[in-house]
């Protein structure tokens, strides 16, 4: 599939989202297609990450992430094939929008940390691209 446009790590924005603060606590919402860059289709969490542990390793063809550390922290590196760029997520209500075509590692989660991931699409492991090496190539040639 062609893809119109070739996302870069600078189109990967930190959007910060709306804090109601109380004294007897915080809330933070993300509505579809408000704060959230896209219209959302599906939502999972990572959790109970093991010390040392790296997730992701991968990029998607189409779909989009918005990536917010509810609870504790972690890192985010993301790659456009020449760029890398490491972001620190450790706000619940700080979000980072991953475009299409970009490769992602996640490492140094806190103990008890909680990744949500707000996806623009529901599972499909075809979407995926899970070779570094490969993700590469098919950057360079520009076809995803
Ligand atoms: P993966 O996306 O590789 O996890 P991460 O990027 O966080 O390291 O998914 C891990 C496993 O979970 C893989 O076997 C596919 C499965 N999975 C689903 O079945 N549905 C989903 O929505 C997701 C995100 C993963």
């Amino acid at each position: 599939m062609n893809r119109p446009v070739q996302y870069t790590v600078a189109d990967c924005m930190l959007i910060d989202l709306p804090r109601h603060t109380r004294p007897n606590g915080n809330l933070t919402v993300v509505e579809n297609t408000v704060e959230a860059p896209f219209e959302i289709k599906r939502v999972y969490y990572l959790y109970d990450v093991p010390a040392g542990a790296e997730r992701g390793g991968h990029a998607h063809k189409v779909l989009q992430q918005f990536i917010i550390a509810v609870s504790g922290s972690f890192d985010v590196t993301i790659d456009d094939g020449s760029e890398r760029r490491t972001v620190t997520l450790n706000r619940p209500f700080k979000g980072l929008h991953i475009r299409p075509g970009i490769w992602r590692e996640l490492s140094n989660f806190s103990q008890g940390a909680v990744c949500l991931v707000l996806a623009s699409e529901h599972y499909d492991e075809a979407d995926y691209i899970r070779n570094y090496g490969e993700f590469v190539e098919i950057y360079k040639e520009g076809v995803l």
